[in-house]
């Protein structure tokens, strides 16, 4: 447990006891073999594969099987996991009406919640979660239609034709395809840009306890079907202190917009007084470098060259990163980069607007919530979450009918 030393409470419960402690800082929810944090060494794993490994030398679905199943695949069980994952990348076709209710103007983040947990209702026949078959079945549907249903969101905004799946492409180059051919052109997935696109999955594809995924866990437990708990997922990675904040930090950089204009919001980020804070900066875990951040920002230099692109966003992120890690109030509060403070310009570079951020995210993110999820039904003797509360409102008192108040 990364230098903590760790209490049992579990005997509290019956004793009448119970711990208070606002924001989980210091409880750990579950027992879970998938992904080991070290916060004070900046070390990430996924069932015991360093992420940079990962992300240098696997494949994203390759990183997908390892964080289902517990370890690499072989040749053959990697081929047969793609062939699965293949089979199922395809909506139901009566989906493509569902999303003609949502304003063409929506938040691709409002659709992408409405019609995850909507899944339920097109894929019902496999919603036993005591059924360990029924749960590998949907989360392969998970796995499989995320890139499709999240290119959907971003082609229902523009008005532009849905594009249907190409399973001769890899997960990234699919997902590429769908997002951004048109049916009078050809496309071309450009494969500087695949890897780009593949790493991001695998630099967001799990992160233990944090808010999206305890919050599947938590609507798990109560026996909830898989795809309303990846729907309560997705609401919570949505909100800008989670996985909101790729979208707040590129927002963020348009508005300093030179790098002369820097020392003003560091200075802002200080103040007490104002709310302002340096987006994609600061983690709950992390109190040194970000492993997810340094090869994000290797990702970006290769993105910027190979597309050519001479991006001012990139030399205001630089520049600020520089600043604060040189500044006393970032050295004493920890603050460093995080996965989020290059990947919005990467995605940028790309051609992933702004307001897709967070659902690249989410996508990213399915399997480790789909993975969390499994393992916790999988336990034996697993038990509905209830935390209790402190409570602080008024004793008890009488009440008086509303005829003889005054
Ligand atoms: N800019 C300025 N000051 C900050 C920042 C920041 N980005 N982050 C934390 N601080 C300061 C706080 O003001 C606080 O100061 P205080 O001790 O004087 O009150 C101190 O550092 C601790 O901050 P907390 O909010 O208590 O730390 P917590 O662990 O609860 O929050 C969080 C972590 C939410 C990530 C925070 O650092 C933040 O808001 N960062 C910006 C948003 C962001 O980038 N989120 C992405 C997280 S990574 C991810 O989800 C993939």
């Amino acid at each position: 447990t990364a230098g903590h030393d760790v209490i049992d409470i579990r005997t509290l419960g019956s004793t009448g006891y119970f711990t208070h402690d606002p924001g989980f800082m210091a409880t750990s929810s579950c027992e879970s073999k998938i992904t080991y944090i070290d916060g004070e060494e900046g070390i990430l794993l996924h069932r015991g594969y360093a992420i940079d490994d990962l992300a240098f030398n696997a494949e994203y679905l390759e990183v997908c099987y390892i964080i289902l199943y517990g370890d690499a695949p072989s040749k053959e069980q990697y081929a047969q996991f793609k062939a699965t994952v293949h089979k199922h990348t395809m909506v139901h076709e009566q989906f493509a009406s569902f999303f003609k209710g949502f304003r063409r103007d929506s938040h691709p983040m409002a659709i992408l919640c409405g019609v995850s947990g909507a899944l339920a209702a097109f894929y019902h026949d496999s919603l036993d979660v005591t059924n360990q078959r029924h749960r590998e079945i949907s989360a392969f549907r998970l796995l499989s239609k995320m890139p499709t249903i999240a290119a959907m969101c971003y082609k229902y905004s523009i008005g532009q034709p849905f594009v249907y799946p190409d399973n001769s492409l890899s997960y990234a180059g699919n997902f590429l395809k769908m997002m951004f051919s048109v049916p009078c052109e050809d496309y071309v997935v450009n494969p500087v840009i695949e890897k780009a696109m593949d790493r991001i999955f695998t630099l967001h594809a799990d992160h233990e306890q944090n808010a999206s995924t305890s919050t599947v866990r938590l609507a798990g437990s109560s026996g909830a079907n898989p795809f309303a708990c990846i729907a309560a997922g997705i609401a919570s990675l949505w909100g800008p202190a989670h996985g909101g904040a790729n979208e707040a930090c590129l927002t963020m950089l348009l508005e300093i917009g030179t790098v002369d204009r820097i020392p003003e919001f560091i200075a802002r980020a200080k103040d007490k007084e104002d709310p302002f804070r340096l987006m994609g900066f600061g983690h709950r875990v992390y109190k040194s470098k970000d492993p997810r951040a340094t090869v994000m920002r290797q990702s970006c230099h290769e993105v910027l060259k190979e597309l050519n692109t001479n991006d001012p966003l990139l030399d205001v992120a630089m520049e600020l990163e520089r600043i604060a890690l040189e500044d006393p109030y970032f050295i004493e509060k920890k603050l460093y980069p995080n996965v989020d403070f290059y990947s919005g310009i990467t995605l940028r570079a790309i051609g992933i607007p702004v307001s897709m951020f967070t659902v690249i995210f989410a996508l990213g993110r399915t399997v480790g919530w789909i993975a969390h999820w499994n393992e916790m039904l999988s336990q034996p003797g697993q038990k509905i979450s209830r935390p209790r509360q402190l409570y602080t409102g008024e004793a008890h008192r009488p009440f008086i009918k509303i005829d003889d108040r005054d």
